[in-house]
């Protein structure tokens, strides 16, 4: 067993009903994670194919068109992350704050990036026309910032929840990198982006194929040729994904795996290949008819990501149980004692816990007259030592029979004492045992 920290659980009441939170942190993060989708896909999409619109002009105009959609998911992924933000937090306390506080730096630095990549995407998307010819370059690199600095965000994330899942690697935990490189961090990570490009592609798809878009802010494409060109991307991401899925399941330390589990994340992978398998076919297709499986495709890809989704929540509540029994014990434990401790308190019964007799018998006989550093009645012990360090007999000769010596009130002779009683009295002032 490894040595786990196990605080004490936080009896506090929860707004909803414990299984209600959970669910709403599943579906909540679901919507949210869509529009993180659009941002981070977009982004990456838009700085793609703004480096081969550097050849071929009408790329460029794709990824312009691209780039502004990502100020509008941005705003939307943000104001949509609050409420499964707080939902995480009043589910897994425990979890989600050991984590977070791991790698507190790099979390508190989430605000900083992405503050900044905010800033970014606006000047990457307002600068697209004055900052053409000789500073394409410079717009370039402001695009390809806003991007980096997502991919990190995300990261940041991804690696705290994935954290949060593994209490037993916690005392190992020294700051951000070594939790990146715990079990499935970067699998996960890895995992994310491609779904992110994956749903990204396939939103384009649609959004840029609708009967609704005008295509000619377009010019050089036909309707078919855009919708064609995202849903190979989707296609192609989609298959990789039949490589990490797999290898991410596996890495998962095993101690959170069950049935369900398995059941859930390969249902959904089965959709996602019946998905990957409707693109195909409709790639396949004469253009008139290219984007009819549209609906399909993402009714499909819904249900991937509900199955998914849920199939993680119940990795996530078997990979903390272990944990949470160890920390229910551990409570119980504490609550018994506190209640013991009160009882106690209120019948007037006290024990105090002394290092040796010595200690116990100054504090009965002499402590009410001297203490350590400070002069009650008596002079401090530090001035005591000073004067019989090494030299135990005289102190008990004085204690038998103290002299007037600094004119003050006199001591009290405490000869009646037993020579042993006052011989660990010595011993405790002069060495402390
Ligand atoms: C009621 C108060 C009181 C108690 C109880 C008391 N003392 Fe004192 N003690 C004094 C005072 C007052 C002095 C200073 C006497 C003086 O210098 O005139 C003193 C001085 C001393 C000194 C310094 C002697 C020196 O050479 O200057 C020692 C050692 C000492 N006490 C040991 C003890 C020990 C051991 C006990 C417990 C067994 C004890 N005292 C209990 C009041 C007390």
């Amino acid at each position: 067993m490894n040595p786990q920290p196990l605080p004490h659980d936080l009896p506090l009441q929860l707004p909803l009903p414990e299984g209600l939170v959970k669910h709403l942190l599943v579906l909540l993060f679901l919507i949210h994670i869509l529009f993180v989708n659009f941002m981070l896909g977009g982004q990456s999409l838009a700085v793609i194919l703004e480096i081969i619109g550097l050849r071929r002009k009408k790329y460029d105009r794709l990824a312009y068109e691209i780039s502004s959609t990502v100020t509008v998911s941005k705003s939307l992924a943000v104001v949509l992350g609050v409420a499964p933000l707080l939902a995480i937090n009043v589910a897994y306390t425990t979890y989600f704050y050991s984590s977070t506080v791991l790698i507190g730096f790099a979390w508190l630095m989430i605000i900083i990036m992405a503050s900044a990549a905010f800033l970014l995407t606006y000047l990457h998307k307002y600068t697209w026309e004055s900052w053409g010819g000789s500073q394409r370059a410079l717009h370039l690199t402001v695009g390809a910032a806003a991007m980096v600095l997502f991919l990190a965000v995300a990261m940041v994330f991804i690696t705290n929840i994935n954290l949060m899942v593994l209490p037993a690697y916690w005392p190992r935990v020294a700051g951000f990198l070594s939790a990146v490189l715990l079990p499935s961090a970067l699998l996960r990570y890895f995992h994310f982006i491609l779904a992110t490009l994956a749903i990204s592609a396939l939103f384009a798809a649609g959004w840029f194929g609708r009967k609704g878009y005008d295509l000619a802010r377009l010019p050089d494409f036909t309707r078919t040729e855009v919708i064609a060109l995202f849903l190979r991307i989707a296609f192609i991401v989609t298959l990789l994904q039949f490589v990490i899925g797999p290898s991410l399941l596996l890495s998962l330390p095993v101690h959170g795996h069950s049935l369900a589990v398995w059941l859930l994340l390969l249902t959904g992978a089965t959709i996602a290949g019946v998905m990957a398998w409707i693109i195909y076919r409709e790639l396949g297709r004469a253009p008139a008819v290219l984007g009819r499986s549209y609906l399909v495709m993402l009714t499909l890809l819904t249900f991937t990501a509900l199955f998914m989704a849920y199939g993680r929540h119940y990795y996530r509540e078997r990979a903390v149980n272990p944990h949470r029994q160890a920390m229910m014990a551990k409570t119980e434990a504490f609550m018994w004692d506190a209640k013991a401790a009160q009882t106690r308190a209120r019948m007037g019964m006290t024990r105090e816990v002394y290092k040796s007799s010595g200690e116990k018998e100054f504090k009965a006989n002499c402590a009410a007259c001297h203490a350590e550093n400070t002069t009650i009645v008596g002079p401090p012990l530090t001035e005591v030592r000073g004067l019989y360090a090494g030299n135990p007999q005289n102190l008990i000769a004085w204690a038998r029979a103290p002299q007037v010596k600094r004119g003050g009130a006199p001591m009290p002779s405490f000869n009646h004492l037993p020579e042993k009683v006052l011989q660990e009295i010595a011993t405790w002032i002069l060495e402390g045992k």
